[in-house]
């Protein structure tokens, strides 16, 4: 595979600018169709209160993901405080509402029910990075949280590469979510009768895990534990150079974050029914090949 095969680039320069309605119909086939819709003129500038938090990752490999939620405009895990902690939530905040100005032009569609997740600041370098397997995301994987169950929704994400100097950030992209799931889904075992229930009561799961929630970790962890497939897989490399912003559905595309530091990335949930082809959603695929309702 190569990048043309899993990536749609679009030439959009403005968060806010209007997108005419042929780019709009291409990004939604595109995205839908599971993948990468590029945009490698969309830089997004930081003010110069702003631009000392480029050097976090530099001074530090193990701080995680800086956080925000929009519902409480807080941040978390950033170990900033008074002043400087306020610029960067207003950094977040900023980059989460660009963000979704855009996707509500390039998605017209989607806008009466998109909901707009957590916005998170990615400051640490990937390569080097210590973790387990399961926790790799060095690994390729297909997006599914132990935590929170979604019943089916859509997870979409959008990134920008803010790096400095010429840093891009890597990623492996894998082959389509069917026969990705299609090799793994006879190696999965079956939700035990009671445990969704159980999670939920010991507050594991916020709300009850559902058969495909059960199924889309399963594909996660597996995926991630095949050294194999890991290596041997169809995949193509893509390289996001800094001022570049990219979206895709990361419950559906095979995606390995490889190197690089210095990114944002703005979450959103969209119901299957918004989708433009609901057919195309994780959900419907794997209730095709399990034959049952899955959520
Ligand atoms: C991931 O979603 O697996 C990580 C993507 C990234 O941080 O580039
Ligand atoms: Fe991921």
């Amino acid at each position: 595979m190569n990048a043309s095969d899993v990536i749609a680039e679009l030439p959009i320069t403005d968060w806010t600018g209007a997108i005419s309605p042929e780019q709009a119909a291409t990004a939604v086939t595109a995205l839908e169709d599971g993948r990468v819709v590029v945009l490698p003129a969309l830089p997004f500038a930081l003010t110069a209160a702003e631009t000392p938090f480029l050097d976090a990752g530099g001074l530090d490999n193990t701080r995680k993901n800086i956080s925000f939620d929009p519902k409480t405009g807080r941040c978390n895990g950033s170990g900033y405080q008074g002043a400087e902690l306020e610029h960067l939530s207003a950094m977040l905040q900023r980059y989460g509402r660009s963000a979704e100005t855009l996707v509500h032009h390039l998605f017209p569609g989607y806008v009466p029910a998109l909901e707009r997740a957590r916005t998170s600041f990615r400051p640490a370098e990937i390569s080097g990075r210590k973790t387990t397997p399961r926790h790799d995301d060095r690994r390729l994987h297909v997006d599914a949280f132990p935590t929170r169950p979604t019943h089916g929704r859509r997870i979409l994400r959008v990134f920008t590469n803010v790096a400095p100097g010429d840093i891009k950030r890597q990623w492996r992209v894998g082959e389509p979510f069917e026969p990705f799931a299609r090799a793994f889904l006879p190696r999965l075992r079956p939700l035990l009768p009671g445990q969704a229930w159980a999670m939920a009561t010991l507050g594991l799961t916020k709300g009850r895990r559902s058969a495909y929630d059960h199924l889309m970790l399963g594909l996660h962890d597996t995926g991630k534990l095949d050294t194999g497939y890991q290596d041997n897989a169809p995949q193509a490399h893509v390289a996001f150079a800094p001022g570049t912003t990219w979206m895709c559905f990361t419950d559906q595309v095979l995606h390995a974050a490889m190197s690089g530091r210095c990114a944002f990335e703005q979450t959103f949930h969209l119901p299957v029914s918004a989708m433009a082809d609901p057919a195309k959603a994780p959900i419907k695929v794997l209730e095709r090949l399990a034959g049952r309702k899955l959520a």
